[in-house]
């Protein structure tokens, strides 16, 4: 059975004499799995314990019949009117206590035990239903889990959960003041049951506070999805879970998400009109690629991948001839092993009738049903052997959410962006054409010749140690502005001058700093000036040499960069935010020093990456431009896709391979 190309479908908005002719479609398209239901719980309960899946099955079986597989959506984003008229204390209070009501979606409050009594009668009864149906294959817990839930819920069911979470992480209220520092503004608490959810306030908040309900809030999310993995394992045991992420979105920690699936779906739109330009620039699309690799260290799908035309009230461009099809072969070239489109068919009713899908409006198939129809015949064949391999990259980049959620709580600087800071490094690779993984901290990192983690500005003494041994035993290492500055607890560290005991490491002792907001400043690097933004560590060296150091301000002279080798290793602190010319002297400089192998060479807009197991490996070459463009390999491969060597036309996708021998 191949599932590698698919859409999702949502056949309860059309007419029941249409499904034929879509299936037909679908398979003349190449489409070999579906992704339904996962907004149609009143369609499938319209009253409650009253179940409908009869139209559900049909369309299963009905899509089975043409080769199609489905996967099914719990639909536990939307729950029904009927329910919330039932129990309305299931709709979320956001934090400034108001509630958000019925007529949307994610209007549900994740902790009540009401809504999990529903979501369990309803799931039980799904699963149940479709667990040995031929046609099905898997399933997608919820929709993407976390989204509309930003400042969401702090009712008093998520209050109760929130002060359980908190006395079994502290034990004794004395503990928790301690750690949130509730000496400041005489917060201290005597009990429990006296901390609130995070309530709008007067005036500010406790930023420990603040880190502890983000995790809270992260660790109930997942509850929530395990509370339903259970139910999907126990009646499906032949069925895979996932779920469909949102790439470097950081309501939910999505490490931890995976450990309750089989593998990780993502969805992408990298163009819509909330984008403010015409797309997302294309090392963005690729970071988000390799962060959902590195979720769970394996391949991926796609369960939504652009088709067209995104927006709701408003719209952003239609994408040029061949442009979502490049989009998708960048989804496989960094792991993807299945596509699915957003969505077939254009809908006609509700919020998302601009949001295009593979036919429009009037269902006749056009141009980008004709362009995915190709898509699908040139690159399926290859689906198959591409499925499991990975890319083995030599640099890594550490992603954290606890270091995310730190920086929104206290951004240092109004502009400092966590996830905007490792985009910056990312690109210094990816138009080297260097293949990057995303990791945690605490992995193991001797697999890399260089690690960047940038700001590791919550430290404990386990991290610190691991980066000591990792450059100890030959690693080299990137550190960067606002390292060391916090404890686990979110305060302040105070035993010693920054950057704590990683300054061993890296020769230099940071006693003070300068925010750059309103102010501009420079590095002098090699023979160039460069602007820096956002921040200057105004670095005394230890042993370390500097490699940049500031044009200006009263610590003009004073090193920006600097470098120190230690035990068999390099580290390299970069005590400001670069800007992106900056950025890549300073990644070619860290790859030369590093022997970091690059893939070849090419303008920026050409994309090249690399699958490969234990028998092949392949390269992909994709200019994702409306623009010829020339490019050329590091190593002979042979061209299985393509037609010259070197050349792209516009959204052009070459393929090469390379056999492993002597294995
Ligand atoms: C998200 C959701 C889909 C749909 C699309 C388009 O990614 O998962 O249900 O809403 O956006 O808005
Ligand atoms: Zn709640």
């Amino acid at each position: 059975m191949r599932i590698h190309f698919g859409v999702d479908y949502y056949p309860e908005h059309w007419p029941r004499e249409r499904w034929e002719t879509d299936a037909k479609l679908m398979k003349e398209m190449g489409v070999q799995v579906v992704r339904m239901a996962e907004f149609s719980w009143f369609k499938m309960e319209p009253s409650e314990g009253e179940f409908h899946f009869e139209w559900l099955e049909d369309a299963v079986a009905l899509l089975d019949s043409y080769g199609i597989k489905s996967v099914l959506g719990t639909p536990t984003a939307a729950p029904p009117a009927w329910i919330i008229e039932k129990n309305p204390e299931i709709l979320p209070i956001d934090m400034q206590g108001r509630r958000r009501h019925f007529g949307g979606r994610h209007h549900d409050c994740q902790s009540n035990p009401a809504y999990r009594a529903h979501i369990k009668r309803f799931v039980t009864a799904m699963t149940k239903r479709f667990a040995n149906n031929p046609g099905v294959i898997g399933w997608q817990i919820d929709n993407e889990l976390g989204n509309s839930h930003w400042d969401l819920c702090m009712c008093d069911s998520c209050k109760q959960r929130y002060q359980e979470w908190l006395e079994n992480k502290y034990k004794k209220i004395e503990t928790l003041n301690d750690a949130w520092g509730t000496a400041f503004w005489s917060q201290g608490f005597n009990s429990f049951a006296q901390i609130g959810t995070p309530l709008i306030t007067a005036v500010g908040e406790n930023p420990s506070a603040m880190l502890d309900w983000r995790t809270f809030c992260s660790d109930l999310i997942v509850d929530f999805a395990k509370w339903q993995a259970d139910i999907i394992r126990e009646n499906c045991p032949n069925h895979f879970i996932t779920h469909n992420y949102m790439c470097f979105d950081e309501k939910v920690n999505y490490y931890d998400l995976g450990e309750l699936l089989d593998f990780v779906s993502n969805d992408i739109y990298p163009a819509g009109n909330w984008q403010q330009q015409p797309h997302q620039p294309c090392h963005m699309m690729a970071a988000s690629h390799d962060v959902i690799r590195g979720y769970k260290k394996k391949p991926f799908w796609m369960m939504e991948q652009q088709a067209n035309t995104a927006g709701w009230g408003t719209m952003g461009h239609a994408l040029d001839p061949g442009q979502m099809a490049a989009w998708a072969m960048q989804s496989v070239a960094h792991g993807a092993d299945a596509v699915v489109f957003f969505r077939w068919r254009t809908c006609a009713m509700g919020t998302e009738q601009y949001w295009h899908g593979i036919l429009g409006h009037s269902g006749i198939p056009g141009r980008v049903y004709q362009e995915a129809q190709k898509l699908i015949k040139t690159f399926e064949p290859y689906m198959e052997e591409f499925q499991g391999s990975m890319p083995k990259p030599e640099v890594a980049i550490v992603h954290s959410f606890r270091q995310a959620y730190a920086l929104q709580i206290q951004p240092n600087h109004p502009d400092l962006w966590y996830v905007g800071q490792l985009h910056k490094y990312y690109k210094g690779f990816y138009d080297q054409k260097i293949p990057v993984d995303f990791v945690q901290g605490m992995d193991d990192l001797s697999q890399y010749k260089l690690v960047v983690a940038p700001l590791q500005y919550i430290m404990t003494p386990e991290l610190e140690q691991h980066y000591i041994d990792y450059v100890e035993n030959g690693g080299h290492l990137v550190l960067t502005m606002r390292t060391g500055v916090k404890d686990d607890n979110n305060l302040c560290m105070t035993d010693r001058c920054l950057p704590g005991r990683l300054g061993d490491i890296c020769g230099i002792e940071i006693p003070e700093y300068d925010c750059l907001f309103c102010k501009e400043c420079s590095a002098l690097y090699g023979s160039k000036d460069y602007p820096i933004e956002k921040w200057a560590d105004i670095i005394t060296l230890k042993g370390a040499t500097a490699l940049a150091e500031y044009g200006s301000s009263f610590y003009k002279g004073m090193p920006a960069v600097t470098e120190n080798t230690y035990g068999k290793g390099k580290v390299w602190y970069v005590g400001t935010e670069p800007t992106e010319d900056f950025m890549t002297d300073l990644a070619e400089y860290f790859v030369k020093n590093s022997d970091v192998e690059s893939l070849g060479s090419a303008p920026e807009g050409v994309e090249i990456m690399t699958r490969e197991n234990a028998s092949q490996k392949w390269i992909f070459v994709i200019n994702m431009t409306n623009e010829n463009k020339v490019y050329s390999l590091n190593d002979s491969y042979k061209m299985l896709e393509g037609e010259r060597e070197g050349d792209l036309k516009p959204y052009e996708v070459h393929l090469f391979v390379k056999k492993k021998y002597g294995r």
